[in-house]
C-alpha cells in the first residue's frame, strides 16, 4: 500500500462501486469481459489525487468519487490501447487485455471504457468538467500520436520530449488535480491543477527510468519496449547529449534496434552511463514544483500527504 493512500480505502471502494456500475450493461458476454478486466487493479493514482485534493479543499464528495473512476476508466483505456501498440504481455502482473482476448476486443473495450467514462462525467450535469475531460482527453491522443510520429527521431528535443509526455500522462493528473478542487476557489483550483502537472511530469520521468531500470516482478508490466519502439525518453536524449564521439554510434543503435542482444546494449549504456541518474534529478524537480504548488492549501494531515504522494512519485520502483 502506498503510504499516501492509508486512509483512502473506503474512497477506492466508492471509486470501484462507480466503475462498475458504469461499466456493466444488459449483455452477459460483455459482461463477462468487463469482469475480468475489473478483477486487476493498478495503483489508483488518479482517483488519490482527486480524493487527497479534495481532503485538502473541503472534504471528499460523492461527485470526487464519480470524477475519480471516469479518470481512472480513461486511464484504464489508454492502458489497454497503450499494450496493444507496444506489444506487451504484461500489465498489472497479469496477461495484458490483447493477449487474453485479441486485438480486436481489445481496440473495442478500449473504446468502451472511453465512452463510459464520458457518460458517467455528463451524468453529473456539469458542463465544466465534462468540458475538461474532452480537451484533455484531446489532447491525450495527441500525445501518444505525436509519440508515435517521433519515434526513432534522434533529433527529438528534451522541450518536444516534455509536451510529449505533458499530453499523454501529465494532462490527466493535472485534470485529476483540479477536479478534486472542483469546489474550491479558482486560486485553488490552479495551484492543485499545478500538483498533479508536475506530479505527472515526473511520473513519466520514473516511469521511463523504470523501463531501463525496473523489476518486472515488482513493476508488473512488461519492459524495455520504449527501447524496442525507438522512443527518445529523457534516458535516452541524455545518454546522447553524453555520447561525444560515440553519438553517431549509438544513433544508429537507436534506431535499428531488433534484437533482445541490442535492447541489452541499449540498457547498458543508459545505466552506465549516468543518464537515468540525471533523469531522476530532473523528476525530482518537478517535485519540488509539485509541493510548492501546496503552499496554497493550508497546512495539516491532507496537505502533508499530497507531500507524501509526490516523495513517493520519484522514490516509487513499481
Ligand atoms: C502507467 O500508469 C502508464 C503511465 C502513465 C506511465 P500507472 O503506473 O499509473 O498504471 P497503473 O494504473 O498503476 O497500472
Ligand atoms: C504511458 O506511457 C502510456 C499512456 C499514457 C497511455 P508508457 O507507454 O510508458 O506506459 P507503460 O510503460 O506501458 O505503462
Ligand atoms: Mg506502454
Ligand atoms: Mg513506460
Amino acid at each position: 500500500m502506498i503510504e499516501a493512500f492509508a486512509g483512502l480505502t473506503s474512497h477506492f471502494a466508492a471509486v470501484e462501486r462507480h466503475m462498475t456500475a458504469a461499466l456493466v450493461s444488459d449483455e452477459l458476454r460483455v459482461n463477462h469481459l468487463i469482469d475480468a478486466l475489473g478483477q486487476f487493479h493498478g495503483k489508483m493514482l488518479r482517483p488519490a489525487l482527486v480524493m487527497l485534493v479534495a481532503e485538502c479543499v473541503g472534504g471528499v464528495t460523492d461527485t470526487h468519487h464519480r470524477l475519480g473512476a471516469a479518470l481512472e476508466m480513461i486511464h484504464t483505456a489508454t492502458l489497454i490501447h497503450d499494450d496493444l501498440i507496444d506489444d506487451a504481455d504484461t500489465r498489472r502482473s497479469q496477461p495484458t487485455a490483447h493477449v487474453r482476448f485479441g486485438n480486436t476486443t481489445s481496440v473495442l473495450l478500449g473504446d468502451y471504457f472511453y465512452t463510459h467514462a464520458f457518460s458517467l462525467v455528463a451524468r453529473l450535469r456539469d458542463p465544466e468538467s465534462m468540458q475538461r475531460l474532452t480537451e484533455i482527453t484531446n489532447v491525450m491522443c495527441r500525445g501518444e500520436l505525436h509519440q508515435q510520429c517521433a519515434a526513432k527521431d534522434v533529433s527529438l528535443s528534451e522541450a518536444e520530449y516534455d509536451r510529449i509526455i505533458y499530453a499523454k500522462t501529465a494532462a490527466l493528473t493535472e485534470l485529476a488535480g483540479e477536479l478534486g478542487a472542483v469546489h474550491g476557489s479558482s486560486a485553488q483550483r490552479a495551484a492543485a491543477a499545478g500538483y498533479g502537472r508536475a506530479c505527472g511530469m515526473a511520473f513519466q520521468i520514473v516511469d521511463d527510468c523504470l523501463d531501463f531500470t525496473g523489476d518486472p516482478q515488482k513493476v508488473g508490466k512488461t519492459l524495455s519496449t520504449d527501447i524496442e519502439r525507438g522512443r527518445l525518453t529523457l534516458p535516452i536524449i541524455r545518454l546522447l547529449e553524453r555520447a561525444g564521439a560515440q553519438r553517431a554510434e549509438y544513433e544508429r543503435l537507436l534506431v535499428s534496434v531488433a534484437s533482445p542482444e541490442d535492447v541489452t546494449r541499449v540498457r547498458d549504456l543508459v545505466t552506465g552511463s549516468g543518464a537515468v541518474q540525471s533523469a531522476v534529478d530532473t523528476a525530482r524537480a518537478h517535485v519540488a514544483k509539485a509541493k510548492a504548488h501546496l503552499q496554497t492549501f493550508a497546512p495539516g494531515l491532507a496537505r502533508e500527504r499530497l507531500e507524501t504522494l509526490a516523495d513517493f512519485i520519484v522514490a516509487r520502483d513499481f
